[in-house]
């Protein structure tokens, strides 16, 4: 059998995001060919927790709160069309996140979050400490009050990854793994396809979702793209029962409820494509969890997570066309709300692939910003 070597879109990068973007673009009818280098989602995906922090993650207005909160809104419908389509749970939790304060600093930027948030229109309660301790006796260390979002849920970051890829497959996406992009086709201004170690793959569209690894693919193909790897650790702890029903959210440390187990995260270190788990990294994330919710030091450990985020210098994703490069579309640097934001990302591929106006002002996330 001969392998396809021209596609409509060839999608380089297996994580949420490619999947997602392979997604969108499957059920407009097109068929994407994802390649991904390692197994899908095997980078920054099946380390991160889930969280759609579109409000806790967010310190001030922006474009990326705004982004955020859209693609937030689309979960619940792609959760149910996803477990149709795939028949996978991704495991939606609705329960909402606390973010504690710690200090008195804290408790004033929370404070003006819950106006500022409140009055874009966002569900925010404000939880003062004998209410915490009524409702949770010593659950909680000492905190100053805290901010509660009900609207800001989670997913099983796999289980979206596995029912985003059946559903893509079944609409008509092609995935290959293990499978290294070593450079791009081009002829004068514009990317043709792409390179790999198997043979050449043309494409009428190539979108560029390498994750940690897109600043060095975009020098092969021509172009600057200042995003780089930041190292997030997190571990899993096993837990017979929930010890919390929410995601509690601090300075320092989050914690995720997940089925019998309790992801506890997330270093931010900029060490460049290290990836070895370091016992400093958690040590400082498990102290800082466990002086916030000092019930959590008897719990069993059961794995060690490290992942590489796409950062990028003003915590911003790039979305769109390359300035001065026709056939290629960037969709990377989503640092830590890859999976906050994979739905509405592969909306606003599709329809700049399908030639469509997007529904979002993308000059806040231009190459050229
Ligand atoms: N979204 C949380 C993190 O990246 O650590």
């Amino acid at each position: 059998m001969q392998t396809q070597t021209h596609y409509d879109v060839c999608i380089v990068g297996g994580g949420i995001i490619g999947c997602s973007i392979a997604y969108y673009l499957a059920k407009q009818g097109l068929r994407p060919l994802v390649i991904e280098k390692n197994t899908l989602g095997s980078q920054s995906t099946q380390a991160g927790a889930g969280m759609l922090g579109a409000q806790v993650e967010m310190d001030e207005p922006s474009p990326l709160y705004d982004l955020g909160i859209a693609s937030r809104s689309l979960y619940k419908e792609l959760a149910a069309e996803l477990k149709d389509l795939s028949g996978v749970e991704i495991e939606l939790q609705t329960s909402g996140i606390l973010r504690l304060a710690v200090s008195e600093e804290d408790r004033a930027a929370l404070r003006a979050r819950h106006k500022w948030q409140g009055e874009t229109g966002q569900k925010t309660e404000w939880i003062e400490d004998e209410e915490l301790r009524r409702d949770f006796g010593n659950l909680f260390g000492p905190t100053f009050g805290a901010l509660f979002l009900p609207d800001d849920h989670q997913v099983r970051n796999l289980a979206l990854l596995r029912s985003l890829t059946i559903a893509a497959t079944r609409l008509g996406a092609i995935f290959m793994e293990h499978t290294e992009v070593i450079g791009f086709l081009r002829q004068g201004n514009r990317i043709t396809g792409v390179e790999t170690p198997t043979g050449k793959f043309e494409a009428d569209q190539v979108i560029l979702a390498a994750g940690a690894w897109s600043g060095i693919l975009g020098k092969w193909a021509g172009f600057d793209l200042s995003v780089f790897p930041v190292k997030g650790q997190a571990v899993l702890a096993r837990t017979l029962a929930p010890v919390t029903p929410f995601t509690v959210f601090t300075h320092g440390a989050y914690m995720v409820p997940k089925v019998n187990q309790l992801y506890i995260g997330a270093t931010m270190e900029q060490v460049g494509f290290d990836q070895s788990p370091a016992l400093q990294g958690i040590a400082r994330i498990l102290s800082d969890a466990i002086r916030i919710m000092p019930p959590l030091a008897k719990l069993g450990m059961e794995q060690s997570l490290v992942g590489l985020r796409p950062g990028s210098s003003d915590g911003l994703p790039f979305i769109g066309e390359v300035p001065g490069l026709k056939g290629i579309l960037v969709a990377s640097g989503h640092f830590r709300n890859g999976v906050l934001l994979a739905p509405i990302t592969g909306q606003i591929i599709t329809e700049l692939v399908t030639g469509h106006k997007p529904g979002f002002d993308l000059s806040p996330f231009s190459l050229a910003r």
